[in-house]
């Protein structure tokens, strides 16, 4: 068939084989970034690891006990080693743990690695992208510290883990693994394996698939969860300062293999796996949470009948649906207007009434006060016609008198 591809040799040195340098080359100038979530309970040992990791003092200060909940607290750092530059940035959960009621301590750590992904989605869908230099804020790995209890995990661990174990890469550390004793600690690693694995809890595999890394890889799985211990201390050992933590019965050297596994975290977190857990970050995690984000969206590859559908045709389905929906709401609308008009028009033509009624009334009382005062009018006018013929009586009456008086007196 003609799409089956032959093998031909070439006849002299054409030079594609600079490809492999030519990607090398341009990531190195590029720079690279990871980003490092630490969750664990206040005062586990967070920063004081990352400190030992990158052999550096980040900015730093404690968290104290009395937050009212989780926060995220990010930090970016540029770094370089040799012509390498890393754009590092460490997420750091303030108040993890502290909460009387710790239903909800997830939550904030889901929100923040979601954003992230929707930051990264929005670039991806933007007309015009720049996501060559796009601060990329997506959650590479998922440093888990584990209280170095040597009994079992939290609730709270296997919650959060659980919650988290699809969103990102956890690697589950032990803390302050120098507080727990050799024979105890072995238990608790079995331990705490098998109740991820009952509770069905992903934590992130180094990978076995390329040749190179594949024994050490599958060798490190085996030592998981990683027993680390960190220190800002130097300490001198014979004629060398190494860092490590001294105390009145010893020296812990964070970098001794028999003493803990921190080397172990930095050989597959940094030296071996860094470039995978990007990688895994992008292919596995982040093409989830797009393919649910677009989904949710209503974008389909494939129509009912299994044809592909096109971004065009999800478009113009979407605003099919969207105007649809649009036109109900307007009917809805006007129907509420026309009901809200007739109700006001009912409750106008009450008042109305009322607005009558009182009005006869008070013609009414108007009428019969001007029928009163007419009466009592005709009353005082009678009584005045009355008093007024006794008066006229009483003057033809007092005139007759003196007539009489003076009759009397010529007598
Ligand atoms: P917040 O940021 O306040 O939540 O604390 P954190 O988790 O960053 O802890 P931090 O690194 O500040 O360490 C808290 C205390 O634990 C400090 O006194 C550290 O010296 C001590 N510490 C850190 N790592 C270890 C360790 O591996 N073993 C022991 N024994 N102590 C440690
Ligand atoms: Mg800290």
């Amino acid at each position: 068939a003609a799409s089956e591809k032959r093998n031909l040799s070439l006849g002299g040195h054409v030079g594609f084989d600079s490809l492999p340098d030519q990607l090398v080359s341009k990531s190195v100038t590029q720079g690279f970034c990871f980003n490092i979530l630490c969750v664990g309970e206040t005062g586990i040992g967070k920063s004081t690891l990352m400190n030992t990791l990158f052999n550096t003092m980040f900015e730093n200060e404690e968290a104290s006990h009395y937050q009212n909940g989780v926060c995220m607290r990010p930090r970016t750092y540029d770094l370089q080693e040799s012509n390498v530059h890393l754009k590092l940035t460490i997420v750091d959960t303030v108040g993890f743990g502290d909460q009387i009621n710790k239903e909800e301590s997830y939550k904030p750590i889901v929100d923040y690695i979601d954003t992230q992904f929707e930051n990264y989605l929005q670039e991806e869908l933007k007309i015009k992208r720049s996501l060559f230099n796009y601060h990329d804020g997506r959650i590479h790995i998922c440093l888990y510290f584990i209280a170095p209890t040597g009994h079992s995990l939290k609730s709270l661990d296997l919650v959060t883990m659980k919650k988290l174990d699809s969103k990102v890469n956890i690697i589950p550390i032990i803390a302050k693994a120098d507080t727990i004793s050799k024979s105890e600690l072995h238990k608790f690693k079995i331990k705490i394996m098998s109740e991820l694995v009952s509770n069905g809890v992903q934590i992130y595999q180094f990978p076995t698939d390329d040749d190179a890394v594949t024994e050490i890889n599958s060798s490190m799985n085996a030592h998981l969860p990683f027993a680390v211990v960190g220190s800002i201390e130097e300490v001198k050992v014979g004629n060398k300062t190494v860092r490590a933590r001294q105390y009145p019965w010893g020296v812990v050297q964070v970098e001794n293999e028999s003493h803990c596994d921190f080397v172990k975290l930095r050989e597959m977190l940094i030296r071996v796996n860094m470039e995978d857990l990007r990688e895994q970050t992008h292919a596995r995690h982040y093409e989830l949470y797009r393919r649910c984000k677009l989904e949710e969206m209503g974008f389909k590859d494939t129509d009912p009948d299994c044809e592909p559908f096109s971004l065009q045709e999800t478009y113009e389905a979407k605003r099919k649906e969207f105007m649809g929906d649009l036109q109900k709401k307007e009917e809805e609308m006007r129907q509420m207007f026309v009901n809200k008009v007739k109700e006001t028009e009912a409750e106008l033509k009450e008042k109305e009434r009322e607005l009558h009624n009182k009005f006869e009334q008070l013609k009414h009382m108007h009428q019969e006060e001007k029928r009163k005062v007419e009466e009592k009018r005709r009353e005082l006018e009678e009584e005045m016609n009355a008093f007024n013929r006794r008066k006229v009586a009483a003057e033809t009456l007092s005139l007759a008198q003196p007539l009489k008086k003076d009759k009397d007196k010529k007598k």
